[in-house]
């Protein structure tokens, strides 16, 4: 049955939840196998840095799973300069890093807004518009989202979380502020836009099925997205679904090696069914074994994510507990980095911007749900 379906080329969902349910190690060795050798026929054995700039961890919504969240009064808040963040953008250019990632926590407020414009000028100009820009700064409007594009920042990084408006709903307050709808709308936006589109979901929630994630994959393609950034969901106690998982006993090692193993399983699956898109090997699988992201890799993925958030700064940006490289500074970042994808026998994309494949394919595919079909 598995060789079967590993040999098809064109997937059901029912083989999508066949593959999310292997749980024997051969078989999803040979799962992990075969998502490998389409990325290295596709892509190559090249792993694309995006230097990750976290430069402020204020944020006005409350994600119930996620540490810096405006409910947790437990940390310090942090706003890098704009002096300190070209310093960064600087040094992952001289680098030869090909790509920047600009992320923070969501605001929308004028001065905010007006700073990021001001940040991607300067960018550009100090990079001589080599250097390629993914931003990651929540949901907003299609104004700001096409002055932003206009600007030169080309790729945007917005995750649904989950497509399953059931569970967004159990994971965020119920207010107008964390509406699925809206996620939805936005990422429509910026598809019309024109940037490269980037999304994904946080693997192994509370409540989360094997179905719900093969539904993921098929958002994906249904939203036409060039790139995916998902990661396995890892506890920070100071929030209110990571005391719910603590409570109930279930943050366990063995619980934390199958969030990860579910997490391979998502890259691996998304690697055979989309094919072409950039997928990245998250720090969150770090989190959760010291080669989580080699691993990641291994199953799929292409792209990796050094993070250059200044050293006193990344202790403050913690998403979840276990974050790795919090005491390291970028350059340290980027010798362990290169010498982890060497060690899979890898070379990293230096000075290019590595762009999908599938965000410059004339080739769409007729997705298999409906976005206007998925009720909030
Ligand atoms: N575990 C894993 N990922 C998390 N994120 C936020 N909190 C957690 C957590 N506890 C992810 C979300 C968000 C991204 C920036 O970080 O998916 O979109
Ligand atoms: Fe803010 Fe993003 Fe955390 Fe939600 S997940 S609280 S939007 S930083």
């Amino acid at each position: 049955m598995l060789k079967e379906i590993l040999n098809r080329t064109n997937f059901s969902r029912d083989d999508l939840i066949f593959l999310m349910k292997l749980t024997n190690q051969n078989e999803l060795n040979r799962l992990f196998e075969s998502a490998y050798a389409v990325k290295t026929e596709l892509l190559g054995r090249t792993a694309y840095y995006r230097g990750l700039l976290e430069f402020s961890n204020r944020c006005r919504k409350n994600c119930f799973y996620c540490g810096i969240r405006s409910g947790n009064n437990q940390i310090e808040r942090f706003d890098m300069t704009k002096e300190e963040i070209l310093n960064l953008a600087n040094w992952a250019w001289r680098n030869q890093y090909g790509s920047l990632t600009l992320q923070s926590g969501e605001r929308n407020d004028p001065t905010f807004i007006k700073f990021v414009d001001d940040l991607i000028i300067s960018i550009k100009k100090l990079s001589c518009g080599q250097l390629g820009l993914t931003l990651c700064l929540g949901e907003q409007t299609d104004e700001v989202f096409k002055k932003w594009f206009d600007l030169g920042a080309h790729r945007y990084l917005l995750r649904i979380e989950t497509s399953n408006p059931r569970l967004y709903r159990r994971f965020h307050p119920n207010n107008a502020v964390h509406s699925f709808k809206a996620r939805l709308s936005r990422l429509k936006a910026l598809k019309r836009i024109g940037y490269q589109l980037g999304t994904g979901v946080m693997i192994a929630l509370p409540g989360q099925t094997e179905e719900d994630l093969v539904d993921d994959i098929l958002f994906y393609e249904a939203v036409d997205a060039d790139m995916i950034g998902m990661g396995p969901y890892v506890v920070h106690s100071d929030t209110p679904t990571g005391q719910e998982v603590l409570a109930a006993g279930r943050n366990t090692d063995q619980d934390r090696r199958e969030r990860l193993i579910l997490a391979l399983k998502m890259i691996a699956i998304t690697r055979l069914y989309l094919r072409n898109v950039n997928i990245a090997a998250t720090t969150a699988l770090q989190a959760l074994d010291p080669f989580g992201r080699e691993l990641g890799l291994k199953a799929g993925a292409n792209i990796l994510m050094p993070i250059i958030t200044a050293e006193e700064h990344r202790p403050k940006y913690l998403l979840y507990e276990n974050k790795p490289c919090v005491g390291d500074d970028q350059e340290k970042c980027r010798d362990c980095l290169t010498s982890r994808v060497r060690s899979i026998g890898e070379e990293v994309g230096f000075s290019q911007w590595g762009d999908s494949p599938h965000a410059t394919s004339p080739y769409k595919a007729t997705p298999k749900i409906d976005l206007d079909g998925i009720n909030p």
